[in-house]
């Protein structure tokens, strides 16, 4: 009896302990979550590259199973990014028209949103996350 006491309040003990830890340092407003390469990146060019940039595309293919490594390394002209001047990067300078044809390169530009966060996952070191 005194063992199953002993071990109900061990067990009491660890699950409050447990409690006091969570909360508060969770989320905290200084640390915003990291741009995500599958969730944030990948989305942009399925809507917005790939009925181009296919696996019939000369240069560059963007379609999920291979977008990451074309741009990192295996793609014709890469690497197509630079995580020490992100606005250098070939991906940046064609989605933003510094290098023309701006990409996409018929229909409208992308908007200045998606423009920013593929700047940003690039600068956050262009992680396959
Ligand atoms: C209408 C078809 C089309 C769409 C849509 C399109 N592209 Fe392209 N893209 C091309 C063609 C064709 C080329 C190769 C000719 C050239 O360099 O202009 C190219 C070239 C590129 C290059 C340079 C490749 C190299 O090795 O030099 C990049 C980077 C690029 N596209 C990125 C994108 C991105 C990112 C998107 C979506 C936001 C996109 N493209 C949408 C047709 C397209």
């Amino acid at each position: 009896m005194k063992r199953i006491l002993v071990s109900i309040f061990l067990i009491t003990l660890i699950f409050s302990a447990c409690r006091k830890d969570s909360g508060p340092y969770i989320n905290t407003p200084d640390e915003p979550e990291p741009v995500s390469f599958a969730n944030d990146i990948q989305p942009i060019f399925d809507s917005y590259c790939i009925s181009c940039h296919d696996e019939n595309h000369s240069y560059l293919n963007l379609k999920s199973c291979c977008s990451w490594y074309e741009l990192s390394a295996t793609g014709y002209n890469a690497p197509y990014l630079d995580t020490i001047n992100p606005e250098q990067s070939t991906l940046f300078k064609r989605i933003t028209g510094v290098v023309a044809p701006v990409m996409p390169s018929t229909g409208s530009p992308l908007a200045q949103t998606d423009i920013d966060i593929i700047k940003k996952w690039i600068e956050e070191g262009a992680k396959n996350n």
